[in-house]
């Protein structure tokens, strides 16, 4: 006897606001997300907040009080003062912030019509993300994300996670956020490599999807390097639709099948982020496995040299380092550990190995083959055009 297939379908909707200043008493963005229904319960709040964004704006704590003061009429309360979680990798080390962030909202009673409000980096945002989207099966999220590559990749998607066992996002879900709130406020705080990293997202996504945009970011490039903060507002806001439109249209948000087109470049960063044990941040890393990637596609026919050596030029001349130490480090064979990243990036997927990879410059095509020979070629090269750059170690 056949049993039929029950099927159904949930549409998913959030908008991405860009603003200035979102705690400011006169700027209504927040409110609008959280408004309260009129005849059901006042809006509950709870803030995440980067311990770095905290140190950096030491009045944010009463910046958002003050906020919260100002919008009772928008029946929006917060819950309990801002709790501070810290920042970089280590806020995405293990489990604990699960926990953590589970019991606070027990002890303050918190249910799934509430909002958990995230200011902080790419990190902490995946971290209190995946504990937010846990916690009653999911409270609703609203990320404030206050890095360069929060805003431009990370705070725009629809995943989350945390790291164990040495596995870069082994834990995590696919959980749309309710709101994200690009405030440029928050970008001006950030160190420079900070700052920079980011803009290794963008220069990815456009190799892969918008030639124009390539093309812009090498005119960018001085004033970028210059940390010239309407340079990167555009550079944001374009890498940010690219995000967007990828993910809403590409037909495949969560990620069911072998392909990661955002992923170009990803499987040897990821790898290069934990050897270095995030001494190198996300975007530092990607900035050289895209460089090494766009030498791979040229020695497979997939970008011109010419094509390849554009994209080492504008990471170079954005400021990034593309060769890291790590790159020599060697397994008990003899075998650069690099390499075990190609397993952890299909195991982390399942399926067949498939890396996105240029198709000329703004467009992409999957491999599904690897040839370990061609990239210890692009190694040499790359060594080699960074020793020749003027970037400092
Ligand atoms: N979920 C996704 O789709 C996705 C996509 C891309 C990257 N990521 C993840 O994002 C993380 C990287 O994020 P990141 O590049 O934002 O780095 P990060 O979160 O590690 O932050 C870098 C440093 O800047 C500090 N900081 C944050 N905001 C600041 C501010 N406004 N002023 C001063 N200091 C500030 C942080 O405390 C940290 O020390 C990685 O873990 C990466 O895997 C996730
Ligand atoms: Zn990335």
């Amino acid at each position: 006897m056949s049993t039929p297939d029950w099927t159904f379908s949930v549409g998913f909707r959030f908008p991405v606001i860009f603003t200035r200043d979102a705690f400011a008493a006169d700027n209504d963005t927040l409110a609008g997300l959280m408004a309260a229904e009129t005849d059901g319960p006042v809006a509950r709040a709870v803030v995440y907040v980067d311990a770095a964004v905290m140190r950096a704006r030491p009045t944010l704590g009463r910046d958002i009080h003050a906020w919260f003061a100002a919008h009772t009429d928008r029946r929006i309360s917060l819950a309990a003062a801002p709790v501070e979680v810290d920042g970089g990798e280590a806020a995405k080390s293990g489990l604990a912030i699960v926990e953590r962030v589970a019991r606070t909202c027990v002890d303050l009673g918190l249910c799934r019509h509430s909002y958990v409000i995230i200011i902080g980096g790419g990190a902490v945002l995946d971290a209190v993300g995946l504990a937010a989207s846990l916690v009653h099966r999911g409270l609703r999220q609203i990320r404030l994300p206050s890095t360069t590559l929060g805003q431009c990749d990370a705070g725009l998607g629809v995943k989350n996670a945390v790291n164990l066992f040495g596995l870069k996002n082994l834990i995590g879900t696919f959980t749309p956020p309710w709101a994200v709130v690009d405030d440029s406020r928050f970008l001006d705080s950030q160190d420079d490599r900070t700052w920079r990293a980011g803009i290794a997202e963008a220069v990815k996504v456009a190799i892969i999807k918008d030639a124009g945009f390539f093309a812009e970011l090498e005119v960018l490039a001085p004033r970028l390097r210059a940390r010239d903060p309407d340079a990167l507002e555009r550079v944001v806001r374009r890498c940010a639709e690219l995000h967007l439109e990828h993910i809403t249209t590409s037909g495949d948000a969560f990620e069911h099948g072998s392909s990661r087109p955002l992923d170009f470049g990803h499987w040897s960063a990821h790898r290069l982020e934990a050897l270095s044990h995030h001494r190198l941040q996300h975007g530092e890393a990607v900035a050289i496995g895209v460089a090494l990637d766009a030498l791979y596609a040229a020695a497979i026919g997939r970008l011109t040299p010419v094509e390849a050596h554009r994209v080492l030029d504008l990471l170079t001349s954005i400021g990034f380092r593309l060769w890291d130490p790590c790159f020599d480090l060697r397994d008990a064979d003899g075998r650069r550990q690099i390499y075990a990243g190609l397993v952890q990036f299909r195991e982390h997927l399942g399926g067949r190995l498939t890396l996105a990879m240029p198709d000329g410059l703004g467009r992409r095509q999957d491999v599904d083959v690897f040839d370990e020979m061609a990239c210890e070629d692009c190694l040499t090269q790359l060594r080699k055009a960074t020793k020749a750059s003027s970037v400092p170690a």
